[in-house]
Formats: C-alpha cells, structure tokens, sequence
C-alpha cells in the first residue's frame, strides 16, 4: 500500500483505551493536495484519529507514515515540525492582541514557533496576504477578543495556514458558525483545495456537500467506507451506521 502520491498513510492504527478500541484497525491514505472529509456517527473514533496522526494519543500497535517514513514513535512537537498541522476544537488566539499581532507571532501552541515562524518551505506570508485569504482583511486592527465566533475559527485557520503545514487537520471547523459562517467556510476550504492538503472532520453534511471530494466513513474505530458523497450516500453500511443518529444528513 505504499504508494509516493500518498502523503499520509495509516495501516492497521489502533488505539486501545484500556479495553476499548477507539481506532481498531484503521487502513486510511491521504493524497498530496486533497481535500479529504473524515465523516461518522459520534464516537466513530474521528477525533482519535487526528489525535493519534499529530502524536497527541499513543498508537497502540499499527503504523502511521508521513511522506513515506514513520512517524507514530514521534512527539507531538516533533509531528508539528515535520509539516502536520493541527487545528483544534478550542482555539487558542491571542484574545487581547489584534489580528495583524496574531499573525505576525503565530501559533502559542507551539513553542518552537516563537521567533521562527516561517520556518516551513521559507514560504513568506505576510498577515495581510493571510488576512485577505480567511477573509479578515477588514478586521487586521481588531483585537481577537472582539471577533465574532466564526472570524476567531478563520484566525485561528490562518495562524496554521502562516506555518505552510504539508498536512493540516482540522476537527469540526464550523461547529458553532452561523449559516453563512459555515458557507464563508466552505469558500475558503474551496480555496485553499490543491494548495494545501487538508483532513477535515466534520458533522455539517450541508458543509461537506460543499466542499467534498472523497469522503472517508469511519464507524466502531474503523474505516466504514469511502468514496464521493454520491456514493456513500448510497452505501448500505454507511446509511445502518447512522440509523438512530436521524441518517447521514442530520450526523
Ligand atoms: N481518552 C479516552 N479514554 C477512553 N475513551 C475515550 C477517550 N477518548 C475517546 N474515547 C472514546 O473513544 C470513542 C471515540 O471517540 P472520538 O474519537 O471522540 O469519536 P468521534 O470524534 O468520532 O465522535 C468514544 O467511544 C469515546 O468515548
Ligand atoms: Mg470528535
């Protein structure tokens, strides 16, 4: 299964919480440059899965490469210095900074950041080019306390963007936007597609709708399906998985 086009791949991952599988088995590649969409009830094993790609949570037995070599016995930073870049639930912006501040200091999470942030592919991205990208070109003098929900998502974004990640992850991006938050969203991932190789975990199947090319399916810690919406819409497996959740469209 090793393949050079495969930027990421995971085979046979598992993470054991005591007894309970959480990732049982999991066999998934990632392309150089795609847009993947990670889909599944909850407890699925979605966000074990991104933990466990950027070093947060231990494997316990399988393998995960990242340009062809191994990187499940790496630390979390060690991961980030490679080229994965994680985007949290929670972000963590400097609130009392404006967004120009933010971006020219970059991610707290990582301390190796501070005072070489540009490190990755000597790319220079200036915060008003970041800015204009997430759409925050208007906001760069406003202090990250006073930006709306979804802005403090599309800084947060930026702040991953500014590090030029090879693998950026993302878990639930739009969980609290608004409608049009969510759509604003789904512009910018359409435009970041073919620049940037992104993981996206997400529930908003209106969302992935938009933004989808192949979609993974994980169920019970596993890899379910995979393939265009069209298909997994149609899948059997897939449609018993969210019986009881509502169905695909309400996950
Ligand atoms: N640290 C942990 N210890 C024990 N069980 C966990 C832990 N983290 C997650 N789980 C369990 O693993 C399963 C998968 O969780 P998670 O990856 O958060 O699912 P998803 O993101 O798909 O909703 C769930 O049953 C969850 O309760
Ligand atoms: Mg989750």
């Amino acid at each position: 299964m090793t393949n050079s086009q495969n930027l990421l791949e995971l085979e046979n991952a598992t993470v054991a919480f005591g007894g309970f599988l959480a990732v049982s088995g999991l066999d998934f590649c990632v392309t150089k440059g795609e847009l993947r969409c990670l889909i599944g009830p909850n407890g699925a094993g979605k966000t074990t899965a991104l933990d466990l790609i950027c070093g947060k949570t231990p494997i316990s037995s399988g393998m995960i490469r990242f340009e062809g070599r191994p990187i499940d016995h790496l630390k979390e930073y060690q991961i980030s210095r490679i080229g994965i870049g994680r985007k949290f639930q929670v972000p963590s912006v400097f609130r009392e900074l404006t967004v120009r501040e933010n971006l020219r200091i970059g991610n707290s999470r990582d301390p190796g950041v501070f005072g070489n942030l540009w490190r990755f592919g000597g790319k220079t991205e200036e915060p008003e080019r970041l800015a204009e990208l997430v759409g925050l070109q208007d906001e760069l003098e406003t202090a990250a306390a006073h930006l709306s929900h979804g802005q403090t998502q599309w800084l947060e974004i930026a702040l991953i963007l500014a590090q030029d990640p090879a693998l950026i992850l993302m878990d639930e991006p739009t969980a609290g936007m608004t409608g049009q938050e969510t759509r604003k969203t789904a512009d910018l991932f359409n435009r970041l597609r073919g620049q940037h190789t992104l993981m996206v975990v997400e529930h908003d199947m209106g969302f992935v709708r938009d933004i989808a090319e192949t979609i993974s399916v994980m169920h019970q810690g596993k890899l379910l399906a995979e393939g265009t919406l069209e298909e997994i819409s149609a899948d059997e497996a897939v449609r018993e998985a969210y019986l009881g959740s509502g169905g695909i469209g309400h996950a």
